[in-house]
């Protein structure tokens, strides 16, 4: 299996009036080609950042990026601007995304516009192929943003994304702002293009129940950290850490019978401004002790599956 993507103690700190606010602080794991990555966590712990700092949408403070080989942790203009042809973004919210004042074509066109030599006709040709792609009507093309509803306007930003044929894409919450019935068609065209494509994706989510359709492997986040990682079976069967155990409780479980006890967290997120040396749970967490307040390293409790808690082994015996 080919990695596309590695990451490695990678960090994005930035710089507040009340100190340095750590939203993705020394987090690293693999992508292999062809699979999806499910990210997941709480809004506000840093999964937006993390992609976008892969992307280079912002600059990384320190850690190591290996895209398809190559060392991208640092990149000028001109690599910058070739980065846009493997890897892209699809956004939660299309609306603001995508410009109100150009058309459904005109949206879909630009990558193609900016990064490609091709003739007005030749553009027209390759916008209305992925039209067809992602399941656009042709009449629609010269339509506006705000006159399709939000499936449609979703499927224009895939269809934006794909235009210069990534390798990678960022799906930043795609489905989040869609309703229910919608969400399941959006994400079975992801799947499809996934499967045509090759294609690789990061799918960020605050709502583990879509990623446990979508994901190959899952890292759960927490303030700016991994708490845990393992591929999507292993973790929905064994969640390990209590944060993880906590989202999983949340998801309601269709069958009576499988009553599970929810667990519940106490308090808010804590601030990842200046945070302290231990475990960042710590404040929320029932099982928490003295020995929690000391660095948390990964321990792999099976092959693949990995949990940021010095308690894990007691508490999953
Ligand atoms: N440009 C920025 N400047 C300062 N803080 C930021 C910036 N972008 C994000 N943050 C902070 O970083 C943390 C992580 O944000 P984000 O990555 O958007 O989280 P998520 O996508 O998981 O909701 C939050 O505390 C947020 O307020
Ligand atoms: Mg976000």
């Amino acid at each position: 299996m080919n990695r596309i993507l590695e990451v490695e103690h990678l960090k994005k700190y930035f710089d507040t009036p009340r100190g340095q606010l750590h939203a993705v602080d020394d987090v690293s794991f693999s992508l292999e080609e062809g699979k999806t990555l499910g990210v997941v966590g709480e809004s506000g712990c840093g999964k937006s950042t993390l992609g976008r700092t892969i992307l280079h949408l912002i600059e990384p403070t320190s850690g190591k990026i290996v895209f398809d080989g190559k060392d991208i942790s640092r990149v000028n203009r001109t690599q910058w601007k070739n980065l846009r042809d493997d890897m892209q973004i699809i956004f939660q919210d299309p609306m603001s995304s995508l410009n109100p004042r150009m058309t459904v074509s005109d949206i879909i066109a630009e990558p193609l516009r900016l990064q490609r030599k091709l003739k007005k006709n030749e553009i027209l040709t390759e916008v209305r192929k992925l039209m067809n792609t992602v399941g656009i009507a042709a009449r629609l093309e010269n339509s506006y943003p705000h006159e399709l509803d939000g499936g449609r306007r979703q499927r224009i930003g895939i269809a934006r994304a794909l235009a210069l044929e990534p390798k990678f894409i960022v799906c930043d919450e795609p489905v989040s702002a869609l309703d229910v019935s919608i969400q399941a068609q959006v994400l079975n065209l992801l799947q499809d293009l996934q499967e045509e494509r090759k294609l690789s994706y990061m799918f960020i989510t605050h709502d583990l129940s879509v990623v446990k359709y979508i994901s190959h492997d899952i890292v759960v986040m927490y303030l700016g950290q991994l708490v845990e990682k393992a591929p999507s079976e292993e973790l929905f069967a064994h969640p390990m850490h209590p944060y993880t155990q906590a989202l999983l409780s949340a998801i309601p479980v269709p069958d009576v019978h499988a009553k599970r006890e929810r667990v519940i967290l106490k308090g808010e997120i804590t601030s990842p401004v200046e945070p302290k040396p231990g475990c960042r749970l710590i404040a929320r967490c029932r099982y928490a002790t003295e020995k929690c307040r000391a660095p948390q390293t990964q321990i792999e409790v099976s092959p693949g599956h990995f949990v940021s808690c010095c308690r894990v082994n007691e508490l999953n015996h």
